[in-house]
């Protein structure tokens, strides 16, 4: 918005009107920015010293799409449609000026306009499929007559942006602008007056053709294929395959489709995870201005599965890395595991020169001393309280003043670390998941001494490795492990009364998750949780019989399940069952419904994030949900936990807490005060805000 609260300015450069849309930070079609453009171009159509009209967007980009937040809400006209309508009708060249991002209703109102030229660093993109829809403004007919089948079904199915320069081979860009966009875009404007260029529309140019008679029933093959519980892909190819019909007839079956799904609860979920995942960064911690530290180096003690993961995210992301390790025959082991990354990399496309770069980027050493200069070190050797506390106080003098010092525990007290050095504000946790090169989250867990800078330079060392950053408090087990905690135990429950264990694991699959519990405990590695419980003083009986006869998992070739020698795909195993049924003392199979075993797994884990929400261990709810969906593979489309339990409605869940509390005996089942409070306010996760 302009100085005057104008969220479209209008200027004269000769005979073309220059309209700027101004609505920081992204120029997202809001209904007060789509009454503004409207009123615009209309004044701009009406006056006859206007020839010739260029659109263009102010700040980072042309526009970013519809403001998603007003999804949840009836659509105010005018939409982006009425706009397109007006152009089109109108007798005047309008010219899409566009840099940074055209995606969504930027990307279909650019072609709404008769010309689109774009700087060479624009990206181009209908992403609504990641958000749970399909385009809406008519994007799937234009885009397919612009830029043929193909590619638009890859644009709108996949929702990842193109480069101007694949715009321009496929007809999307008219021009890419060299130098500055707007002298170029009004060049181009005068250009297109002077010689009398059509005013050309979209919609009338004719369906585009099949590439082959298959083409769509390959495309669903595909879907079907990949066995997306996903309904925003399917309607995205139903309403592509449209745009073979009459522009009209296409337009309003897109506007049925779209209808279809708008409201529905994948697109809500998915919507929710979008700005849940933006204000992951959001934090009362950090005061707003709070300065950080620049992290240029970083050093990583500890070579295992997690500290070189740690390192290759480092390297992936440009830091140059030191890798230390406790003697030459482990740091051996940390580099072959990186440069089999990079082998994995090769064969995926990455060029060669590149993983030189990257591979340059990480330094080997035995010896603390060596770390040299970095910001930031992260520790990442087993969890021995006694051995970080060393290696803290080491660190602490090797690392220069003012280095971060983080450790990547998953449950140890991380303030004890902190005690041992002379920088207790300078140290946190930075809690990453396993596989930490795939898994996008990262717990930055504060301690009772860290101060604002410390916290702030964590969550900025996490997006800049690309991670999503989510500042928690310092617990046994931070927030996922606890959920996850909670998870093993009605597992554990389950098992004790008879249900099989691929039963768990499918309903688990069956409502979303990659990989059932069983089956995921079995990838990690199941000594991981079972030392873990051991050193805390905890028991699973039935889950440590498996360990106890030996199965680790998939390292052993048997765990919850057995695997064939070099294959990772999990086969029912009578012997693993045998073991349980000796360790419970029965034989007797208990049949579960699948859904009931969702409900009993999920109500559990929820009851702890009301408890982690109520001690202010996550600031809110939706913290909760990025750190399951992003670190343990929770369904995007269901939202999170927590979005879950408001969908479900936290009376129910209450009721179902006492319930099995009562039936089990177990107090760490009765409902949360917070949940319970909150049902009977009638209230949501959502509405909780934490006052203190
Ligand atoms: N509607 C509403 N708000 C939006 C938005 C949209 N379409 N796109 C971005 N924003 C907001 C973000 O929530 C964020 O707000 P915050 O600063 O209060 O957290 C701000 O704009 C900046 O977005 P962010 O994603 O943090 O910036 P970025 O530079 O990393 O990425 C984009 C910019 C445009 C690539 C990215 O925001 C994006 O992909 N947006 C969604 C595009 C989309 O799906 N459009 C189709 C909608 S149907």
């Amino acid at each position: 918005m302009n100085e005057r609260g104008m969220l479209v300015r209008t200027e004269r450069v000769g005979e073309v009107a220059v309209l700027t849309i101004d609505s920081p930070p992204v120029n997202a079609t809001s209904h007060a920015l789509r009454s503004a453009l409207k009123k615009s171009i209309d004044e701009a159509l009406l006056d006859p010293a206007v020839k010739a009209i260029v659109l263009i967007g102010a700040g980072r980009g042309f526009i970013a799409g519809a403001d998603i937040s007003e999804f949840d809400r009836p659509r105010a006209e005018p939409l982006i449609p009425h706009i397109i309508a007006a152009i089109e009708q109108g007798q005047k060249p309008v010219i899409a000026a566009i840099h940074g991002h055209a995606l969504g209703g930027g990307l279909e109102l650019s072609m709404g306009c008769h010309y689109r030229v774009a700087t060479a660093e624009a990206r181009l993109g209908q992403p609504e499929v990641k958000i749970g829809l399909i385009p809406g403004a008519g994007g799937t007919q234009r885009l397919p007559r612009l830029v043929g089948l193909k590619l638009a079904l890859d644009m709108i199915v996949g929702g990842d942006p193109i480069s101007a320069k694949t715009g321009l081979e496929h007809g999307l860009i008219d021009q890419i602008i060299a130098g500055d966009l707007l002298p170029g875009a009004i060049a181009f404007a005068e250009r297109v007056m002077r010689d009398r260029m059509p005013l050309k529309r979209v919609r009338d140019l004719p369906p585009p053709s099949l590439p082959d008679p298959d083409f769509f029933t390959r495309a669903r093959g595909d879907l079907l294929r990949r066995k997306s519980a996903l309904t925003a892909p399917q309607r995205c190819i139903d309403a592509v395959e449209a745009s073979l019909l009459p522009f009209d007839q296409g337009l309003k079956r897109e506007a049925e489709l779209f209808s279809g799904i708008v409201f529905g609860d994948q697109s809500r979920a998915l919507r929710h995870i979008f700005f849940a995942e933006r204000d992951a960064s959001k934090t009362a911690a950090i005061p707003a201005g709070t300065p950080t530290r620049e992290i240029a180096q970083v050093a990583v003690i500890g070579g295992g599965t997690m500290g070189s993961a740690i390192a290759l995210c480092c390297a992936d992301a440009g830091l140059p890395v030191t890798l230390i390790e406790a003697d030459a025959a482990a740091l051996d082991r940390a580099m072959a595991t990186l440069r089999r990354y990079y082998d994995g990399a090769a064969k995926r496309g990455t060029a060669p020169a590149e993983i030189e770069r990257r591979l340059a980027r990480i330094t080997g050493s035995t010896k603390l001393a060596e770390i040299g200069a970095p910001d930031l070190v992260i520790e990442a050797v087993i969890e021995d309280l006694a051995l970080k506390q060393k290696i803290f106080a080491e660190l602490d003098r090797a690392a220069k003043p003012g280095a971060i010092l983080a450790t990547n525990t998953s449950y140890l007290d991380i303030d004890a670390l902190a005690s041992v050095t002379g920088r207790p504000e300078s140290v946190l946790g930075l809690h990453f998941f396993s596989p930490a090169t795939i898994m996008r989250v990262m717990e930055v867990v504060r301690t009772k001494k860290s101060t604002g800078a410390a916290l702030a330079t964590g969550m900025a060392f996490g997006r800049k490795i690309r991670k999503i950053p989510v500042l928690v408090g310092a617990c046994d087990g931070f927030v996922g492990n606890r959920l996850l905690t909670q998870r093993g135990r009605e597992v554990e429950r389950l098992l004790a009364e008879g249900v099989a264990i691929p039963a768990i694991d499918e309903a688990m699959v069956a409502f979303g998750f990659p990989m059932g519990p069983c089956a995921a405990g079995d990838l990690a590695g199941l000594d991981i949780s079972y030392r873990a419980r051991k050193q805390r003083g905890r028991n699973l009986p039935l889950a440590d019989a498996i360990v106890d006869a030996g199965r680790l998992g998939q390292k052993t070739g048997a765990g919850y399940y057995r695997y064939e020698p070099g294959s990772r795909a999990p086969i029912p195993d009578r012997e693993a069952q045998r073991i349980i049924d000796a360790a419970r003392g029965s034989t007797a199979q208990s049949a579960v419904a699948p859904e009931e075993i969702v409900a009993r797994v999920l109500a559990a884990m929820i009851n702890e994030g009301a408890r982690i929400l109520e001690e202010g261990i996550a600031e809110r709810a939706s913290d909760i949900d990025v750190i399951w969906v992003y670190g343990y593979g929770f369904p995007a489309y269901r939202g999170g936990p927590m979005f879950y339990a408001d969908q479900v409605g936290l009376a129910a869940l209450r009721d179902r807490l006492a319930q099995s509390a009562e039936r089990f005996g177990d107090p760490g089942l009765k409902p949360a005060p917070l949940l319970d409070r909150l049902a009977r306010e009638g209230k949501g996760f959502r509405e909780f805000v934490r006052t203190s």
